[in-house]
């Protein structure tokens, strides 16, 4: 019986994964008793964790554990980049699985080959080779280790306000608080400041002295660390968890410009940005600046199996035609992993995503997200690219202060986050920002609906500002 078959059996309503929402949720229920009893969760505190229950999910939606759907502007963790449950992935998934569900890295498997060669095939320059990971902070440790013996040295440059993943290197390289507990001072990173006009460390005044002034603090930090001791330079080409800064014209080439003077490795960090999210293939796109080496993950499989890599220049691979990378991974290029990259791109490209994010970011988000600025005086900015924005939500438009501190929540956000629930909008959120990341492929309707949703809830933010 198919799943609409079964709809028209029943009075019970039906999730668009065929179950009843009875048997659903009765499943939620004990699956959230299992997991308060035995699931340990990332960068939480065990015991104050009430966890939202996901039952099921179509397209730009979620279904909670009570069966209420929700808008999936969060889209998870910015990585459905097409979407949840896209048909054309699942079959590929099930093919490859019937197919030849795994192999060792060591063998040439055609999934690997294919996802390798559309991925070096969008990619900028001559990033022609593919190292594959099994997410974004193993790529990033790769990167690391690439750079630091094509180069010989040692230290590698990040930004503050940034976030590179939860292992040890890429924590550490990491430029907010997470990183703190994990910091014990001899990782080899050093942390500056990059252009962040809203809250700008420089005190500038408009984007071209921001990214004057960032450029000229990178060079004079480069300088007082020492050139010859500097591996990498690491770079989200736009920050996404930190605040979806995007940044000002120049910025980028300059940084380009300055790694090149000092024989320093330019490494992009595309994990959450890259894959169609800012209108194009890869955030750098829209700088025409080419990195050294560029991580990938999430949207390279619009998350539905774990993916991520390290996309290497000619340069760098040439370091290691005739010497072992010392590196390497089991799951390295698995699969299924690399057969839903090849269908999430041939779908993305088929289906024209990328150009529809940007279309959306353009056209319907960004005016629409401005407009909903201007009636809200919480709201101190709106930022972003494509399906990338942030709403910056302050107590005061005149002082900048945040709605919730630096690392922090307060009552006033936590308020916000539960309006947007209980209206039927899952946001992203981080200390006193309301990221707003639909899928590529979002229609206008769905965001009109989101944006009626989160223009609701910041009623509630008002009321926690300055009037
Ligand atoms: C820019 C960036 N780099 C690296 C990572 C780490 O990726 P993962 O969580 O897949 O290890 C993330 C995760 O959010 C990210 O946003």
């Amino acid at each position: 019986m198919t799943a609409a078959q079964a709809a028209a059996q029943t009075t019970a309503p039906i999730l668009p994964n065929g179950q009843d929402l009875d048997t659903a949720r009765a499943e939620g229920q004990r699956a959230y008793q299992l997991d308060r009893r035995h699931v340990f969760h990332s960068w939480s505190a065990q015991a104050q964790l009430t966890p939202m229950t996901i039952l099921a999910a179509q397209g730009s939606h979620v279904w909670d554990g009570e069966g209420n759907r929700l808008l999936d502007f969060s889209s998870q963790l910015v990585y459905t980049n097409l979407g949840h449950q896209h048909p054309k992935v699942l079959a590929a998934i099930a093919e490859q699985s019937a197919k030849l569900c795994t192999v060792a890295p060591q063998h040439v498997n055609a999934a690997r080959s294919e996802a390798a060669r559309l991925i070096a095939e969008l990619a900028p320059g001559d990033l022609n080779r593919v190292f594959f990971t099994n997410a974004g902070a193993e790529a990033v440790e790769h990167a690391v280790r690439m750079a630091r013996l094509h180069t010989g040295r040692r230290k590698i440059l990040s930004r503050y306000r940034s976030y590179h993943g939860g292992t040890e290197t890429a924590i550490n390289l990491t430029g907010d608080p997470r990183r703190w507990p994990n910091d014990h001072g001899d990782s080899g990173t050093v942390h500056f400041f990059g252009p962040f006009l809203y809250r700008s460390p420089f005190h500038s005044e408009n984007e071209q002295q921001e990214s004057d002034r960032a450029l000229e603090h990178l060079e004079r930090t480069i300088a007082f660390e020492g050139p010859s001791t500097i591996a990498a330079v690491i770079l989200e080409s736009v920050p996404g968890t930190a605040g979806i800064m995007v940044p000002p014209p120049g910025y980028l080439a300059g940084v380009r410009e300055i790694c090149d003077r000092h024989g320093i490795v330019f490494i992009a960090d595309e994990v959450m940005a890259g894959f169609g999210r800012t209108g194009t293939w890869f955030a750098i796109d829209n700088f025409g600046v080419v990195p050294d080496l560029m991580t990938f993950a999430k949207g390279v499989t619009s998350g539905y199996v774990p993916l991520g890599g390290v996309v290497i220049s000619d340069a760098i691979a040439a370091t290691f035609a005739d010497r072992p990378y010392p590196g390497g991974l089991t799951y390295s290029g698995h699969p299924l992993a690399a057969g839903a990259a090849v269908a999430t791109i041939t779908a993305m490209q088929d289906e024209n995503m990328v150009s529809n994010a940007a279309r959306i970011g353009e056209q319907v988000l960004g005016p629409q997200l401005r407009g909903i600025a201007q009636r809200h005086r919480s709201v101190g900015e709106i930022r972003g690219l494509g399906v990338f924005w942030a709403v910056e939500l302050v107590a005061d438009q005149q002082t900048k202060e945040p709605l919730a501190p630096y690392g922090g929540s307060s009552p006033a956000m936590n308020a916000v986050v539960a309006a947007c629930k209980a209206g039927g909008l899952l946001p992203f959120a981080n200390y006193n920002r309301i990221h707003i990341c639909p899928p590529c492929n979002v229609t206008d309707a769905e965001i009109a609906e989101g944006l009626a949703i989160l223009d609701k809830a910041l009623d509630v933010a008002d009321e926690h500002a300055a009037g």
